[in-house]
């Protein structure tokens, strides 16, 4: 068999080595891959297909080499409709129809729809009004009911979420979102949700439109530093304010809670979900997952093929845990795919032929008890030509020399998520190699994704020290 894996990052190099693990698979094309996607055998990256986005080049690719399916990584791709545009060439496909997409599309259409089949969710309402929005703010924290979180409907790439801690925060979202339109036409609409707190839980499910099966779970650690990484977030201020500040100023910062630390799209991943059990598992199964699915397919008339992943916040109610969601994406987690595909056991291939075939009913999805430990390896601040640069996820350098990257590979799994291979390796992104550590147990797995850090340098180079330590926030 031949497979054509779409994306460009570490998710997709995590689904092409799970891919070239199959007995079935001869070769995995990556496109538009990264010079890491050639870690793998049987893999090659496909420079002639120059970005995601480029549809017509990916079908005109998936027909000359003759793959028998592609299976789609990113979200964006999905909602532009790569899956109807190679099904009509008839290739097949795993993923959502473009029409399925409105999940992640549109927040204030998921919202809706979760509410009217009785998902649990936070409190929300949407709004198209900045100034309704900002008098409903007001009224909400005016009566005390806690902090509130102001997302743009559309997709924003991540960025179009802020996770408020006051009044004032809030009303500097919706200007940023629906005054100044930073997400263009995304933030047209808004949704304003309570915030809750609890356990985050990035949870995956796969299914062929009519059954559907959990596909492992990943804690997610988005803060861009470590909790007392004071050294780093000042560095990261200097370099995002333009404004110098001592490491005094930046400690009295840090004490009254306003030294920086962005959320990013991903700093690292543990997976299995330490706080998730068999039991949690089937809870969400049962009151999010297969109500969706269903519901998608009786009410709505869409079917759901592919990979679902809602994020998740378990929180405690009456003694109980309930599950509620945040947001449903219609695409693996990253880099919690890249945590949760090296502990897939069954075989691949199968997998996406019977979700393809609407066979997954016969498929045993399973996943080895082991832990993997991934941490990501990000530009960070740099000097250079043009100043210092506060690095990822803001501004940062590229075309940095990475050395020992075959070093590490002794001990961990390298999957490259902007890298480039001119002569030497270089960086090419925000997020650069994502670094997974495997072990009998958490312990384990975090000392060899670390060891095998250690043996990788490039200017600017920054990772979190903590992903998969017990209680450090995520
Ligand atoms: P989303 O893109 O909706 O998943 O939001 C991005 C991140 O913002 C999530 O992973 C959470 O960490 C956080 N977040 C979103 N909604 C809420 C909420 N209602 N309460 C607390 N945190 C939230
Ligand atoms: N790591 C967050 C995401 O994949 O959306």
């Amino acid at each position: 068999m031949k497979v054509l894996v779409v994306d460009a990052g570490g998710r997709g190099n995590a689904i092409a080595h799970a891919f070239s693990r199959s007995d079935k698979v001869e070769k995995v094309y990556v496109a538009p891959g990264n010079a890491g996607s050639e870690f793998f055998p049987k893999c090659e990256q496909v420079k002639e297909v120059p970005s995601i986005r480029a549809i017509e080049d990916i079908v005109k690719f998936a027909k000359k080499a003759d793959v028998d399916l592609v299976y789609i990584g990113p979200e964006e791709p999905l909602s532009l409709g790569i899956v109807d545009r190679l099904e009509e060439e008839g290739i097949p496909a795993v993923g959502p129809k473009k029409e399925a997409t409105i999940l992640e599309a549109s927040k204030c259409w998921c919202k809706d729809f979760l509410r009217r089949i009785g998902v649990p969710i936070p409190e929300y309402r949407n709004f198209d009004d900045p100034e309704e929005a900002k008098e409903f703010v007001r009224e909400w924290y005016e009566s005390g009911k806690g902090n509130v979180v102001v997302k743009a409907d559309g997709l924003a790439a991540g960025k179009g979420v802020f996770v408020c801690d006051s009044l004032d925060e809030a009303l500097f979202a919706i200007d940023e979102i629906m005054v100044r339109k930073r997400f263009g036409r995304a933030g047209e609409r808004i949704v304003i949700e309570e915030r809750l707190y609890g356990v985050e839980v990035a949870f995956t499910a796969i299914s062929d439109g009519k059954t559907v099966k959990p596909f492992g779970h990943a804690k997610d650690y988005k803060r861009a530093f470590d909790p007392d990484d004071i050294d780093g977030m000042r560095e990261f201020y200097i370099g995002f304010m333009r404004k110098f500040i001592t490491k005094e100023e930046a400690e009295r910062l840090y004490r009254e809670g306003k030294l920086l630390n962005p959320n990013t799209g991903g700093m690292g991943a543990v997976s299995p979900h330490p706080k998730v059990d068999d039991e949690i598992e089937r809870k969400i199964m049962e009151l999010v997952v297969e109500p969706v699915i269903d519901n998608f397919r009786r009410v709505e008339g869409k079917v759901f093929k592919g990979v679902l992943y809602p994020v998740i916040m378990l929180v405690e109610e009456e003694g109980e845990i309930v599950p509620k969601v945040l947001e449903i994406n219609v695409r693996d987690c990253d880099p919690g795919a890249e945590a949760k595909l090296p502990r897939l056991e069954t075989d691949m291939a199968e997998l996406a032929l019977a979700v393809i075939e609407g066979e997954l009913e016969d498929v045993e999805v399973k996943f080895s008890p082991d832990y993997c430990v991934a941490v990501c390896a990000v530009s960070g601040a740099l000097k250079g030509r043009e100043g210092l640069k506060p690095g990822y996820p803001a501004d940062h350098y590229t075309s940095q020399p990475i050395e020992g990257i075959e070093e590490a590979m002794k001990i961990a799994t390298i999957y490259a998520n902007g890298i480039a291979k001119p002569n030497g390796y270089v960086t090419t992104g925000g997020r650069v190699l994502t670094v997974v550590g495997r072990g009998r147990t958490l312990e384990e797995a975090r000392e060899k994704a670390y060891s095998a850090l250690s043996k990788i340098r490039f200017p600017g180079m920054r990772y979190r020290r903590t992903i998969g330590l017990p209680d450090v926030p995520d």
